[in-house]
């Protein structure tokens, strides 16, 4: 199994660019089930594991996927199979995304649940309420998701539970209500940038959506989609994740085609660090010293702190003159980094949804563990400034959401390598 080796302490220069969004080009892929006629074609599609995991899925519902550098194209050949199975949904929970645009171009989805996850509890019961207000039965048997309509209907619905709004919810019903005759409501819609950019896509292949980016969406049912070109928005949580190596390793880097705008309490907060940071249109330069003021921060929906941001930023408070709270807001158990940033010297108190980080001098590379996608970026961010060396382990789970994350760092003067480790214990279950 790979690691990576990664000897501290060099301050990261230069350029890199932000490739395109994992979670916007995920439920666009999705959506490719909708199509009536003719071919989606998006531009932009990052090279990831998790990527790779959503063709399978799709094409063992009947679509054919064609890629070419970053342009896939995606056309429906056979509308038949209407069922995810365990074996390829297990493999990346965003799958899940495939269950609004079967039911409501198929009416008819069996999608295998995705169960728990290495960040914690991650219930669907709102992509479910949200299909049922649609008029589909839904219920769980043996392990999957039968959903099944008839028809569908526009409906009436509040999409918020616990911790607020739902991404992939929000994504997977309104995917369903586009072709549902009549007015759908989805009230507490999720706003992420990337929710924007999958209502965007539907437009484009001719759904009828208003209110895209605020939390009420209002959508008019059409008889049908048609196929269309598009381009996937910057990934924001790798820009986020560059920002915060640079930062942390008082380096000095320019992190272009992304959209700032997109991260705007991230920077917020950065600032308030002690990083200088600037802004342009579509790049970012960031420059830091390697030490931190502390920052409160809280994760929350969008345009609130991500919580996919919150390990990265971890890494900067664990550096610094004072003690800062970390917060999660969205999964209160996503503080597995916290053991293994222990590892590295920082001193960090678990209390409850909150991680008290003591700021410390220096952090000391040390044998870590990945737990997950960003718990990954939180130690990598971490052992690019440790002194000494670091060995990663479990980095497919970076493989999942960045895109030969080693040699972009590398370009921008980190010491790091791909090593293969001796096959280790069985994986935690995956997140995203
Ligand atoms: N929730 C419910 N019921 C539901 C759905 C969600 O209670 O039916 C709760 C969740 O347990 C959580 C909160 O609502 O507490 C928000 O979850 P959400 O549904 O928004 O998360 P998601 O759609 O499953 C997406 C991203 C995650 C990202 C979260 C939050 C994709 C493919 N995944 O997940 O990305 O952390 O939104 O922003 O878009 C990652 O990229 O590393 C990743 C995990």
């Amino acid at each position: 199994m790979d690691a990576f080796i990664i000897e501290g302490g060099h301050p990261l220069r230069g350029t890199v660019e932000v490739r395109g969004a994992k979670n916007a080009a995920l439920p666009m892929m999705a959506a490719a089930l909708l199509l009536d006629e003719g071919k989606l074609v998006l531009r932009r599609v990052p090279n990831l594991a998790d990527i790779k995991s959503m063709a399978n899925v799709l094409q063992e519902l009947g679509v054919r996927i064609d890629r070419r550098g970053d342009e896939m194209t995606l056309q429906v050949v056979s509308d038949k199979n209407c069922r995810a199975s365990y074996e390829l949904v297990s493999k990346m929970r965003a799958s899940v995304c495939v269950l609004g645009p079967l039911v409501g171009k198929r009416r008819r989805a069996e999608v295998s649940m995705p169960g728990g996850c290495s960040i914690g509890d991650r219930p669907i019961d709102l992509h479910l309420k949200g299909l049922a207000a649609l008029g589909a039965s839904v219920a769980v048997e043996r392990g999957y998701v039968i959903a099944s309509a008839r028809r569908l209907a526009g409906g009436t619905m509040y999409l918020g539970g616990p911790m607020g709004s739902t991404v992939t919810g929000t994504e997977n019903v309104m995917m369903a209500a586009v072709l549902a005759p009549g007015t759908t409501i989805i009230e507490c819609a999720a706003c992420e940038p990337e929710v924007q950019e999958v209502a965007k896509l539907l437009v484009k292949m001719g759904a009828l959506i208003d209110g895209i980016g605020s939390p009420r969406l209002t959508i008019t049912g059409v008889k049908k989609l048609h196929g269309c070109t598009f381009d996937i928005i910057p990934d924001r949580i790798e820009a986020g994740t560059f920002m915060a190596a640079a930062a942390m390793t008082g380096g000095d880097v320019s992190i272009e085609k992304c959209n700032p705008d997109h991260l705007m309490c991230v920077t917020e907060c950065m600032r308030q660090a002690g990083a200088i940071i600037e802004t342009g249109p579509d790049w970012i330069r960031v420059r830091g010293n390697g030490m931190f003021h502390p920052v409160n921060v809280a994760t929350l929906p969008y345009p609130g702190f991500p919580t996919d941001m919150q390990a990265q930023f971890m890494a900067l408070m664990t550096r610094g003159e004072a003690i800062s709270i970390v917060t999660e807001r969205i999964y209160p158990e996503r503080f597995h980094h916290v053991r293994e940033f222990g590892r590295m010297g920082a001193n960090i108190v678990r209390e409850g949804p909150s991680a008290i980080v003591i700021g410390v001098k220096e952090l000391s590379g040390a044998p870590v563990m990945a737990s997950d996608l960003r718990a990954a970026a939180g130690l990598l961010v971490a052992a690019l400034a440790a002194r000494g060396e670091t060995v990663l382990q479990r980095i497919y789970h970076l493989d999942r959401g960045y895109d030969q994350i080693e040699k972009r760092l590398e370009s921008l003067g980190a010491r790091i390598r791909r090593s293969d480790l001796k096959p280790e214990a069985a994986p935690l279950r995956e997140a995203v």
